[in-house]
């Protein structure tokens, strides 16, 4: 078990500060491993205990280090406890250090591994609703919907993992006179062949052209605006045409989604929500919220001090509602009906004073619910470009990760034979794509890279998937090796406790993860252990060493490769057993 040792050290701190176990808990931080180098296990900050009010901010803070030192008595699980500069550092015996680590993957494999740690015992659980992805029908689906399909389904993996109830929703840009356009355009320039071919690049075709001819020509303009009128009453042709362009579009992001890997327990969208949007008006009124510009438009002031500097619109002068209306209505409507104790939104910087807005208003509506409402943001990404140019759709991208991978994987001479190589270059591409995405912070902005993302070596997704894929080599390749048992003590070298040192912060790394919901602390984590297990290859051999020798060696080695598989599945990461 992991966190057997933090438990331990906790207990004795608590000891001598006459404390609860509970307090030294979070308090205590694994120390990352630096290559090849000796180092204690875990540390303790003097000034966080101070700040925590563990011990008293007065005095000499290094006399206070030395004195606590002094009263901790090393054991046979924690050998060594020495003082540093306001901090304390632990050590743990070495043969019980890979005993307690390794005990889960006596099968080979552990699902929970770091999962039932003391640690994150003392994270809230709850019913968790995330809203990712969310295009708009017959428009692009652009860069930020594709970062938002995958950072969303790593929030809810996360989350899932955690113990938490997730609910998976898309909302679906479902109205607006993006209708009005395709419903008038559609008896124009629509063919019902093409929309069962290829539906969303047709409804694209019609929107785009429509969107054109409209420019000039009044007719076009009129008939948009009043398909858009019938949708809004309601009238049973237009509405069934609407449904027929929903549909169509809801079962072809199906279908992409699961090439990705990714499902949504509910396809929601703004069109859910006119009806409810202008109940949402009624009542702000009601509440004496809502004001009445001189444009004749409905607002909401949300300026400190009422003098309409930050003003936000509800309703338009011929009183229909707006993207935020009905994320009002959406907003409340899925709080009466999945009771979720948070919410969480994942679209691109540019809509960070939208969400703002949102919160506030309900806050100010009376729904203190609002507050476990979160918005995760992203950068930009630059220059997402495919052999053949722009990307309109999310499957050009994943056609084209695939082929570029298919393509490296037929020029290298590593490549092993392979059963269905088309599915593999997918799986490997797309973990190209997510570690990419994922390795620096969210809210920056980056350049998209085909060449670099798709690297062998250094930190990409692939060679996550190499290390993974050679593991599993080696494991099939020393099936007759039983290691159901194993002999500690044979993984004494550094190279082996590296490894070992490294797995011991996978609880801390998803604790951190879940606190800022930032993938680059699991990315950099798996990145680091597969190099870690790169030299662990070059240098614990299994074959050819004593029994006992190779057995605890491939103990480790299954360690290393399941904790990698489950990482890598949080990150919304198929593993692939061989490439
Ligand atoms: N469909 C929107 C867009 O493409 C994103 C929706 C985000 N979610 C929300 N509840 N407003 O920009």
């Amino acid at each position: 078990m992991a966190c057997f040792f933090r438990r331990k050290i906790a207990a004795k701190l608590a000891e001598a500060l006459q404390q609860s176990d509970d307090a030294f808990i979070p308090v205590l931080t694994v120390i990352p491993v630096l290559k090849k180098q000796q180092s204690a296990d875990f540390r303790l900050s003097l000034g966080t205990l101070r700040s925590n009010g563990i011990l008293p901010s007065s005095g000499e803070i290094q006399l206070q280090t030395e004195n606590l030192v002094a009263q901790l008595k090393p054991d046979s699980v924690v050998e060594d406890i020495t003082a540093g500069h306001g901090l304390i550092n632990f050590r743990v015996n070495r043969s019980l250090l890979a005993e307690k680590l390794l005990e889960p993957f006596a099968e080979g494999e552990s699902h929970n591994f770091g999962l039932n740690s003391k640690l994150l015992d003392t994270l809230k659980r709850g019913t968790t609703l995330v809203e990712f992805s969310s295009p708009n029908i017959a428009k692009k689906f652009h860069a930020g919907h594709l970062r938002s399909t995958i950072i969303g389904n790593f929030i809810a993996n996360l989350k899932q993992s955690l113990g938490n109830n997730v609910i998976r929703m898309n909302y679906l840009g479902d109205w607006g006179m993006q209708f009005g356009l395709l419903g008038a355009g559609f008896s124009r320039f629509g063919c019902t062949e093409k929309l069962k071919e290829n539906p969303l690049q047709h409804l694209f075709e019609i929107y785009v052209q429509t969107n054109k001819e409209a420019e000039q020509n009044e007719d076009i303009k009129r008939a948009a605006k009043d398909f858009f009128r019938q949708l809004e009453q309601h009238e049973s042709q237009a509405m069934s045409l609407w449904q027929q362009f929903r549909e169509i579009t809801v079962n072809e992001y199906k279908h992409i989604y699961k090439r990705l890997g990714i499902h949504f327990d509910v396809y929601g969208g703004e069109s859910f929500h006119q009806d409810q949007a202008q109940e949402v008006v009624q009542e702000l009124q009601s509440l004496g919220l809502l004001k009445i510009s001189d444009k004749g438009t409905g607002v909401v002031d949300l300026s400190p001090n009422g003098v309409m500097s930050n003003i936000c619109t509800l309703h338009r002068s011929d009183g229909t509602t707006l993207y935020i209306t009905r994320d009002i209505a959406a907003a409340i409507s899925r709080k009466e009906k999945y009771s979720f104790d948070e919410m969480i939104y994942v679209t691109d910087k540019s809509q960070e004073n939208h969400f703002n807005q949102l919160f506030q208003i309900l806050l100010q509506m009376g729904n203190s619910w609002a507050n476990r409402c979160r918005h995760v943001s992203f950068g930009l990404v630059k220059g997402m470009k495919t052999r053949t140019g722009e990307v309109v759709f999310l499957e050009d991208v994943l056609d084209e990760a695939q082929a570029r991978m298919l393509h490296n994987m037929n020029q290298s001479n590593t490549t092993k034979e392979l059963e269905n190589p088309e599915d593999v270059a997918e799986k490997v591409g797309m973990s190209a794509l997510i570690v990419q995405d994922f390795k620096g912070p969210l809210q920056s902005d980056y350049k998209f890279d085909w060449d670099r993302m798709l690297q062998a070596q250094g930190d990409t997704g692939v060679f996550l998937q190499y290390t993974h894929a050679r593991l599993c080599s080696l494991i099939q390749r020393n099936e007759g090796v039983e290691t159901n048992t194993f002999n500690p003590s044979c993984l004494s070298d550094q190279t082996g406790i590296t490894v070992l040192q490294h797995l011991l912060r996978y609880d801390e790394v998803l604790y951190q993860s879940h606190q800022d919901l930032q993938p680059k602390h699991l990315v950099n984590f798996l990145l680091k252990l597969s190099h870690f297990i790169a030299s662990a290859h070059r240098e614990l051999p299994v074959k050819g060493s004593p029994p006992h020798v190779a057995q605890a060696r491939l103990r480790l080695f299954k360690g290393a490769r399941s904790v990698l598989a489950s990482g890598m599945r949080i990150l919304g990461i198929t593993p692939v057993q061989k490439m």
